[in-house]
């Protein structure tokens, strides 16, 4: 019976790492499969190390010539006898479990997929692994735009401790990212073995805040950068609240250390739904904490406020960039859009708004300074 995984590796000169590719091959969790080596013409050992492996699931061809990678991986494809092929290259190795993740997703996946591909890490000569990065961020880190590594399932506000093994992934991310800083919510996701899927209110006691700043302590400890920590929206508020929010957040900011992202989407969106002058609990914040802005698009449903990442930036919310901008330094925004992208031209309008928004606050702040200066002379 015909093998369900046919396995093309083409080759040429390359004998330490041809043996050490098919090793990871046999070592594989899933074991359903055939091996073509495609031997690509080699003129040194590279035909006698694979020749040398007995296990009767490997097949060796030969071209006479070295005829290039395709070529080869064409003689391997045409040799296969399985339903499904899988490249490895001579000179890379598989983690044990590749086989058996990809076959799973195809599994679940029906007759629709074609490919699944996977991640990389790169082992330097050292043996030292460098995780890859995607291109779309490594794009952006070259252009120069700081990337953070944003949490959303630490649960700081959760009455369980920490789960420190989250933590500690987003410090391995951080580390691999150079990321100059973490940041995650003033929430919890999870309670009692139920996840949320949602960024949840914290109730604002004194006892659930003494949990949350040891939680934000633990997290503090583990990571290799600084933590910020951002507010949420929320569409309730816990009964029972001994602290107003502004109170809640100053508190937490306060015995941490943590430093502040500040999301004034979610700002406006409180506001509307819960009541309350946005600009009042501009003032009660520590500002001097701040480490970045968070602006983000919503709608309006049934007299809810929505903050979904999905839709344009609210009015309000740019007039709170101008109002926190006439406060303090902002130094650094990220416009938040998690689906229904708009057009470039459109996001370079809110981007555009973002920058004059800004411009104006400071403006305000320039202007102010020289008044009060004027009145100490
Ligand atoms: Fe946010």
């Amino acid at each position: 019976m015909a093998p369900t995984v046919t396995v093309v590796i083409p080759v040429f000169n390359r004998p330490a790492q041809v043996d050490r590719a098919i090793r990871s091959v046999l070592a594989q969790t899933y074991q359903d499969f055939e091996i073509v080596v495609i031997d690509d013409g080699s003129t040194d050992a590279t035909t006698a190390v694979v020749a040398a492996f007995e296990d009767p699931r490997i097949t060796l061809i030969r071209h006479e010539r070295n005829r290039g990678g395709s070529a080869a991986r064409n003689t391997g494809i045409r040799a296969g006898t399985a339903p499904y092929i899988a490249f490895l290259d001579s000179d890379d190795e598989w983690l044990p479990t590749k086989l058996e993740r990809q076959l799973e997703v195809f599994g679940r996946s029906g007759d629709q997929l074609g490919l699944v591909y996977t991640g990389a890490d790169r082992v330097e000569a050292d043996g030292t692994v460098q995780r890859h990065i995607p291109r779309a961020i490594a794009n952006l880190q070259s252009r120069g735009v700081r990337v953070v590594p944003h949490g959303i399932t630490l649960s700081l506000g959760g009455a369980e401790p920490v789960d420190r093994s989250r933590v500690k992934r987003l410090a391995a991310v951080a580390k691999h990212l150079n990321a100059p800083l973490v940041s995650e919510h003033i929430a919890f996701v999870r309670a009692g073995g139920l996840e949320a899927g949602h960024l949840l209110p914290i109730a604002r006691t004194r006892a659930s805040l003494d949990v949350l700043v040891e939680n934000v302590k633990i997290a503090q400890d583990l990571l290799p950068v600084p933590l910020a920590l951002e507010n949420i929206s929320a569409l309730f508020d816990w009964p029972g609240a001994e602290l107003s929010e502004a109170e809640f957040l100053a508190a937490v900011f306060d015995r941490t250390g943590a430093l502040m992202l500040l999301d004034l989407a979610n700002v406006h969106a409180n506001a509307k739904n819960l009541g309350g002058d946005p600009t009042v609990l501009l003032d009660s914040l520590p500002l001097h904490r701040l480490a970045y802005v968070h602006v983000g698009g919503g709608e309006e449903r049934d007299g809810v406020y929505h903050d979904t990442h999905a839709h344009p930036v609210p009015a309000e919310a740019f007039a709170l960039v101008e109002e926190l901008a006439s406060r303090t330094d902002v130094p650094g925004f990220m416009l938040e859009r998690d689906e229904d992208f708009p057009s470039d031209a459109e996001t370079n309008r809110e981007l555009d708004a973002i920058s004059s928004a800004v411009e104006r606050g400071s403006q305000r702040r320039s202007e102010r300074g020289a008044v009060s200066h004027g009145v100490n002379a």
